[in-house]
């Protein structure tokens, strides 16, 4: 059996409020812990988006009463709201600002509207954006302008690694993290636009995704190119986050499928197979996972707690074995080698052997 740290996810959706039939706090919380994870960081972009004093209660009333793990709830940044998120910053995960377009409302277009976030944001809570390609290049250009740090989201591109390897190497104040499923899957689409073929992973561990609504998420899956990219740089990489985004799978199999992939339960597994097949080290994945979560987001240390991972045990994702209430998975099928059997949050052993064991409203957040 190892034992690990308990991990952190600083990148999940969890829907509430506004949108519960895709997840809860308590269904994503239950997800969370079932995958390893003893705190997770909520995105703001929920209905409605969370971006004030109001609705960071509305956010934070819910998951007092509901959450099972430890969590913070992030701010969106709007375009009036960057005179009146500072003083909130010490009760949030942290800053988010959706930089290109995705799911929900929350979406900053002028570059006038970055500045006054990054001009007043508290330095010592973290700015995390959505910004893929060359709107993350502008975004630590904002970064070194404004001389605060900057925590870039779910990096999928060649050209991204290697700019954010560039500007660390030049002294830039940026960190990032990747996704499992930037990781492990690719898009066929590049190749063969309007084929109908459908994602068909290249990883060594898995095999591929169908459905084309299903394979519909942002940053958008990416080429071969791009993804031996990122395990070629994984020293540039800060953090492993899952950007649990669940959908239902009515929703992604409908004509307007909307972008995100299910993640808190799959990628633990998911890695510990790549370690299992020399892709990286474990003592990577807790630097990913753990190490690295807590100092660049400053998170507190959380006592008498850790998980325990049978490494040995072999076995098939399957939805149906899941806690999060969307239903599907893209790794269905996949064969991983590595299951989580044990729990345990601040003393009480809060998972084991597929059971949670800790009440709803047990998570605590670590803002307050
Ligand atoms: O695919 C995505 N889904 N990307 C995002 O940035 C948002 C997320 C969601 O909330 O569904
Ligand atoms: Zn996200």
């Amino acid at each position: 059996m190892l034992k690990l740290p308990g991990l952190i996810d600083p990148h999940v959706h969890l829907r509430e409020p506004g949108a519960t039939h895709k997840e809860d706090w308590d269904s994503g919380t239950c997800a969370a812990l079932a995958g390893g994870f003893t705190m997770v960081l909520a995105m703001p972009n929920t209905e409605p988006p969370i971006f004030d004093a109001e609705t960071l209660d509305i956010a934070l009333g819910a998951a007092h009463q509901k959450a099972r793990c430890d969590y913070a709830q992030y701010l969106g940044a709007g375009p009036h709201n960057a005179g009146i998120v500072p003083a909130l910053a010490h009760k949030a995960a942290g800053l988010k600002m959706y930089l290109d377009s995705t799911f929900g409302e929350l979406r900053l277009d002028d570059m006038t509207l970055w500045k006054p976030h990054f001009e007043n944001y508290p330095r010592e809570y973290p700015i995390v954006v959505h910004a893929e390609s060359r709107s993350m290049a502008a975004a630590m250009f904002f970064s070194a302008m404004y001389d605060r740090p900057v925590h870039i989201a779910h990096i999928s591109l060649r050209e991204e690694v290697l700019l954010i390897k560039a500007a660390k190497e030049r002294g830039i104040k940026v960190t990032c993290e990747v996704c499992p499923h930037h990781l492990f899957l690719t898009s066929p689409f590049h190749e063969r636009e309007g084929s109908g073929v459908r994602a068909e992973s290249t990883s060594p561990i898995g095999r591929g995704v169908r459905g084309e609504g299903r394979l519909e998420v942002r940053p958008r899956l990416a080429t071969q190119k791009d993804v031996d990219a990122l395990w070629e740089n994984l020293d540039v990489i800060d953090c492993f986050a899952t950007d649990h985004a669940p959908h239902t799978i009515e929703e992604k199999d409908s004509a307007n499928p909307p972008p995100g992939f299910p993640g808190l339960e799959t990628a633990l597994p998911l890695l510990l197979t790549a370690i299992d097949h020399r892709l990286l080290t474990l003592d990577d994945l807790i630097q990913k996972m753990y190490t690295n979560p807590r100092r660049v987001f400053n998170l507190p240390e959380q006592s008498e707690t850790w998980i325990e991972v049978d490494e040995s045990t072999e076995y098939e994702i399957k939805a149906e074995n899941q806690f999060t209430r969307c239903g599907w998975t893209p790794f269905e099928g996949w064969k991983v080698k590595g299951k989580i059997r044990r729990v345990v949050l601040r003393g009480k052993t809060a998972f084991e052997d597929g059971k949670i064991l800790v009440e709803k409203g047990y998570g605590r957040n670590v803002r307050s």
